[in-house]
């Protein structure tokens, strides 16, 4: 078996950066018809910089044979309080050295990568492939199954008729002073979302901490804010890709309690795509379980393109 060490990416030489895009991108095309192989910049964007969910810079650990790259342990952190507990992992790798024990040995060397974290979550097996076994060898269990979609966007839909006393209000980048308490009221609503038993809490946003993100952010985020009578009664987001201008993300959508069943979270994203000029493809995960969601995207439009899973163990109980 090859030999394990750390990596760090920021100072990597171009050889092991390219080494470690090779590892990832072989993996996003294994057996997937219509998945692609990520541009190179796009990858080096996702590991030097903080995710769409507030988890930071990637630290590595290596699998080299005869010096090359053969496989990767990724992990992310996150600053936020609320997820302080919190660390996203990620293991690859390439097929033809598999079953030799290199992921369970990038798995032992994943420790030092974790700055402390008591919890370690990976957000990406895929449903029927050789890492839900793996997975499940090395002790972790499965909190959730997401489903992923894509929209491949031409004209945008009609918006509909917004209820009476209810007001969209839209923007780009940072948000506006007068709304954005507003605004924080609406994302932390994503409490009601089904999302098993993952740890992550993505309901702790303040003005504090969406202005910090705001000026660190390194992609682009449009906003549709409904208000009612002047206060929150909904929200969604969009990421654009900071690489490839034709590719978005959609992120967060929430309806508050007092307004659902109104038709509301349609009306929003649809209001969304009106904002999209220029972008060619959305994608979105939502929880398998819910329903809603995956109804009202699938009646803009997207298709479900694969399932994946969440699995998680505590850094405690790793099987060596
Ligand atoms: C998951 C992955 C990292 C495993 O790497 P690996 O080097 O093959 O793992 P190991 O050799 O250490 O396997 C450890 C144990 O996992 C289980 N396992 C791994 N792959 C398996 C498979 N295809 N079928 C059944 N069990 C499997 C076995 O119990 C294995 O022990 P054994 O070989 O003694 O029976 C690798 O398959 C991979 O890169 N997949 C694509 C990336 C991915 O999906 N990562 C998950 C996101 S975290």
């Amino acid at each position: 078996m090859g030999e394990i060490e750390e990596l760090d990416f920021a100072c990597a030489p171009e050889e092991d950066r390219r080494g470690l895009y090779e590892v990832l991108a072989t993996w996003a095309v294994e057996d997937s018809p219509g998945k692609e192989r990520p541009p190179y910049e796009a990858c080096v964007a996702m590991w030097e910089f903080r995710d769409d969910v507030g988890f930071e810079a990637a630290h590595f650990a290596v699998a080299r044979e005869e010096g090359k790259i053969i496989g990767y342990a990724e992990v992310k952190v996150s600053e936020a309080e609320a997820n302080a507990h919190l660390a996203n992992a990620n293991i690859v790798v390439l097929p033809q050295h598999r079953r030799r024990g290199i992921g369970t040995a990038l798995l032992r060397a994943m420790p030092s990568l974790l700055r402390g974290r008591t919890v370690i979550e990976a957000w990406s097996v895929f449903k029927d492939s050789p890492a839900e076994q793996f997975a499940a060898a090395r002790g972790f269990r499965v909190v959730t199954t997401m489903t992923r979609q894509r929209l491949t966007l031409t004209d945008p839909p009609e918006i509909g008729e917004l209820p009476a006393g209810y007001e969209l209000v839209t923007w780009k980048g940072a948000a506006p002073e007068e709304f954005v308490e507003a605004y924080v009221e609406a994302l932390n609503g994503i409490r009601d979302a089904p999302q098993g038993d993952t740890t992550i809490d993505l309901t702790q946003n303040t003005v504090e901490s969406i202005r910090r993100e705001e000026a660190t952010a390194v992609a682009v985020r449009w906003v549709v804010l409904l208000l009612h009578e002047g206060k929150a009664a909904g929200v969604t987001v969009v990421e654009l890709n900071s690489v490839v201008p034709t590719l978005a993300e959609q992120l967060q959508t929430v309806v508050l309690p007092a307004h659902r069943g109104k038709g509301l979270g349609r009306l929003i994203k649809a209001r969304m795509l009106h904002n999209l000029a220029g972008v060619e493809e959305i994608r979105t995960r939502t929880s398998s379980e819910n329903e809603h969601m995956l109804r009202v995207n699938h009646s803009l439009g997207y298709e479900d393109t694969f399932i994946y899973m969440a699995v998680q163990a505590k850094t405690a109980d790793l099987q060596p």
